[in-house]
């Protein structure tokens, strides 16, 4: 969703660095973008609708200088317009501001500065902000202790960053909404990820909520803001072991066909690294003796959330529910203090996820997560964060981090369950190897899958056990990037409602267990659809010849790893489609790579 950077530096201009700092955050989605500079005591904004690239083609008519701050929007309050687009300024423009979140009750400010004489010219909550800091400069004519009094009188989730005429640093401030501070030599940095710093530092500081700071070319001084007075903070620099490398492209299309094919790789790493997740698994097997565990996750971190309940279950008898993140203030009233949240969110930043975490901790229930962005706001709630090291993920549809989700949750369980580190390596690096050997063969095949379905209005996938999720997961990657419907079912489901939409030629994709008891069923449900006209692919073990009209073999050593084999054509068969039919897989329509609002 909205991007936010702000850069300080002594003597450079910022321009170049504003929108290439930009660019890299281009991936979360936006529809509009702009910047704000200082140069020569006096800000310039530019601003528009539609990509970076079209700022940039007007910043020749703007003075560049050595502070500015930038921003891409994704429209929350407000129609896509130049006007509501970002940074927004004051009256006297001497105050700009560009802002991440949504401010509740803002009507109510607004209206106060409009009786004042303040004129308003978007209809975003974000240019209250700007608004009010003009009105406190006024009155206390220090920039801090005015920027300070603006935000103690805001509601809501904000990251906001501000620069003010004559002042040659940053003003940040941070509520609910992600917020960090790069710090680099003679120039320091702002920004919602650290993704779009990575190429200019790997030391970062994680704004906490409720923390303002200012940052200048050669400083960051941090506070926390309470009861409207100010308590200096110590400043906590972190080593992020990113490589800006792992941001590029390098020969792949697109973002996801990359992240498809790396997903090997991590597995790998995964299976190098198990000793790694022992504390969390002790931790998690301690904390289910008090009370229930419950899974919360949004999207493709919630079907990995329901493969982790399966394994949990099958592997270490361990009971659990999985509840969708939004979901959870109305399904939770049950959790209390003696139970655990297992939270399990690639960016750690879901709104929804930190939302139930919060309303979870604020009934004294201990909190455990599975994340991939270090220092995302999802690891400083949680009590003990296991990492799944996938790396950044910048496509928006979830790849390889779903993978990894899986794998993690595999070795937790089984971790749990009393299986050898040797075992449990074992089995994830069969799993890489088939992959590293079929994935060209596996894409080629998908993309003849994906040239069926292109024209296809419906496409239904059915999974049992272990790969119900999976189907649902194949599901929601075609409709994300291809914008063709798509369903997916347990198997056994179907007949209990969906079997009604099938007719000639409706294409069903079946996953087919490589455990037998589970196989003999699905085969009677694939018998069903065909003989009502369905048009049948199915990916099964390659030991099984399951009749279908279209079918690809795999290599399954076990039921219990192939969530992490299945899922890889149906991720290709996604992404191909969505190629052939020209739609980007990496930026879909309407979709955001980290959603952080509710
Ligand atoms: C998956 O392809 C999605 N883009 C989306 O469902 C995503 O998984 C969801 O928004 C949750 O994100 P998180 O893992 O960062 O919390």
């Amino acid at each position: 969703m909205c991007g936010i950077v702000g850069i300080a530096k002594r003597r450079d201009h910022v321009i170049k660095d504003l929108i290439a700092a930009l660019k890299k955050l281009e991936y979360r989605g936006y529809d509009s973008a702009g910047i704000a500079v200082l140069s020569n005591g006096t800000i310039h904004v530019i601003k528009g609708v539609g990509t970076i690239d079209k700022v940039i083609n007007s910043t020749r008519s703007i003075k560049d200088g050595n502070v500015g701050i930038g921003h891409t929007r994704w429209a929350t309050h407000g129609g896509v317009s130049k006007e509501n687009a970002h940074p927004h300024i004051s009256c006297n423009g001497e105050v700009a501001v560009v802002h991440n979140g949504t401010l509740d009750d803002f009507n109510i400010i607004r209206d106060k500065l409009i009786r004042k004489g303040h004129k308003f010219s978007s209809e975003t909550d974000t240019e209250v902000i700007a608004h009010l800091i003009e009105e406190k400069l006024a009155e206390i004519g220090d920039p801090v202790k005015a920027f300070s009094q603006a935000i103690y009188e805001l509601k809501g989730s904000y990251a906001i960053a501000s620069i003010i005429k004559g002042y040659n640093f940053i003003l940040l401030a941070r509520n609910k909404s992600p917020l960090v501070i790069g710090v680099g030599n003679g120039e320091n940095y702002c920004a919602s990820d650290v993704a779009a710093l990575l190429h200019k530092t790997n030391r970062f500081i994680f704004l906490k909520d409720g923390e303002i700071a200012l940052i200048t070319p050669d400083r960051v001084d941090i506070w926390y803001l309470s009861e409207s007075t100010m308590k200096k903070v110590e400043n906590k620099i972190e080593v992020i072991d990113w490589s800006p490398q792992l941001l590029d492209k390098g020969n792949y299309e697109y973002f996801m066909l990359k992240e498809i094919y790396e997903q090997p790789y991590i597995l790998n790493k995964l299976a190098n690294s198990i000793d790694y997740y022992k504390k969390f698994s002790d931790q998690l097997l301690r904390y289910s003796e008090s009370g229930g565990i419950s899974i919360v996750a949004a999207g493709t971190s919630y079907h990995a959330g329901l493969i982790g309940k399966f394994l949990l279950s099958k592997l270490a008898g361990m009971r659990s529910e999985v509840i969708i993140a939004s979901e959870f203030p109305e399904w939770s009233h049950h959790v209390n203090k003696s139970d655990t949240i297992l939270a399990i969110s690639q960016s750690g930043e879901t709104a929804d996820v930190l939302e139930a975490v919060r309303i979870a901790k604020s009934r004294g229930a201990k909190v455990l997560s599975i994340a991939n962005v270090p220092g995302s706001t999802l690891t400083r709630l949680s009590d003990e964060t296991a990492f799944i090291q996938a790396g950044p993920e910048i496509g928006v549809a979830a790849t390889k981090t779903f993978l990894a989700q899986v794998a993690v949750l595999y070795i937790i369980s089984s971790l749990i369950s009393g299986k050898s580190t040797v075992r449990i390596k074992d089995g994830l690096i069969n799993v890489a190897k088939e992959l590293e050997s079929s994935m060209e063969h596996i894409s080629t095949i998908s993309r003849r899958i994906s040239s069926l379905l292109m024209d296809r209005e419906h496409v239904f996938f059915l999974g049992r056990g272990i790969n119900y999720p999976t189907a649902l997961e194949g599901a929601l990657k075609l409709k994300e990037i291809s914008y063709i419907h798509a369903e997916g079912y347990p198997a056994g489901e179907y007949k209990h409602g969906p079997l009604a939409l099938i007719e000639k030629g409706v294409p069903s994709i079946v996953l087919v267990p490589s455990d037998e008891r589970t196989r003999e069923k699905i085969i009677y449900n694939i018998m069903e659809i065909r003989s009502r006209g369905a048009f049948t692919i199915t990916i099964q073990p390659k030991s099984v010849n399951i009749p279908s009209d279209f079918s690809l073999p795999l290599d399954v050593k076990s039921e219990l790893t192939s969530p992490m084999i299945y899922v890889v054509p149906l991720q290709l068969i996604a992404y191909h489609t969505a190629v052939s039919l020209g739609r980007n897989p990496d930026k879909p329509r309407n979709l955001a790579k980290s959603v952080t609002v509710e």
